[in-house]
């Protein structure tokens, strides 16, 4: 196990180097160039402010990183309040609803009423939900149009927990990477990081619960995050 760990450790080093390496070095050479323009007889400010502008926009993608994976690690620090879950979802359905829009896809809620009320940090569940729908609509892009279509629904499990599940009908996990898919920086996107699912399975675990993928039939993903129900937990 300990060296498992110091593996994964390792890994997740190399992940955090390669991210921020990145931003890091754009960092570094608009500063380089603001110098070189700075040093001409005739600076181009608006040129200048460009640059200004791009090591403020690359600064804040390196701290976000940071507070991303602090997200991975950090114990939960409220316990939360009293939360129905249907409401924290319909509270994202404007957010959802616009994003499926920009992602040409369908989205739909199947919400089944009357599940007891959770102690819950809203806000954590809610970022769950967000990035699960985030990675269901980016899947879609390569979905024909028209076909395209999530679905955010939540039931109760015969054990009592609480059940919300994000279905998508686009291509699927990539085989390649269906095992490592919870792993931080475990990405196939061009812009994307690889910390949403591992910083969500972080979530539902400081409650206790539980994040997995099973694929969508016929096609696409499904991912279930389990709640315990207060007499579980
Ligand atoms: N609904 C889905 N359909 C197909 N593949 C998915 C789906 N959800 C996740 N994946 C795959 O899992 C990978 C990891 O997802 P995760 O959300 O952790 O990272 P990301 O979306 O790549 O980047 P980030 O969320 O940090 O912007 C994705 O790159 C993608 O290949
Ligand atoms: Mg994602």
């Amino acid at each position: 196990m300990h060296v498992s760990r110091l593996a994964a450790v390792g890994e997740m080093a190399a992940g955090v180097a390669h991210e921020l390496n990145q931003p890091l070095a754009a960092v570094a050479n608009y500063a380089q160039a603001c110098e070189r323009l700075l040093g001409l007889p005739a600076p181009d400010l608006e040129e200048i402010r460009d640059a200004l502008r791009q090591i403020t926009a690359q600064a804040v993608r390196a701290g976000d990183i940071i507070s991303r994976l602090r997200g991975l690690t950090r114990p939960r620090d409220s316990i939360g309040e009293l939360t129905d879950v249907n409401a924290l979802i319909r509270e994202l359905a404007d957010l959802i609803e616009s994003d499926a829009r920009v992602h040409e896809s369908n989205c739909r809620f199947e919400l089944t009423e009357g599940l007891n009320p959770l102690t819950l940090d809203r806000a954590q569940i809610q970022q769950v939900v967000f990035a699960l729908v985030r990675n269901a609509l980016e899947a879609l892009d390569e979905s024909p149009l028209g076909a395209r279509e999530v679905v955010i629904a939540t039931s109760r499990a015969t054990d009592g927990d609480i059940l919300i599940e994000v279905r998508d009908n686009g291509p699927g996990i990539s085989p390649d990477i269906v095992q490592r898919l919870f792993d931080p920086f475990c990405t196939t996107k061009m812009a994307g990081t690889g910390l949403g699912l591992a910083s969500s399975r972080t979530i539902a675990r400081t409650y206790g619960g539980t994040l997995e993928h099973r694929p969508n039939l016929p096609t696409g993903a499904c991912f279930v995050l389990r709640l315990p129900s207060p007499a579980r937990r």
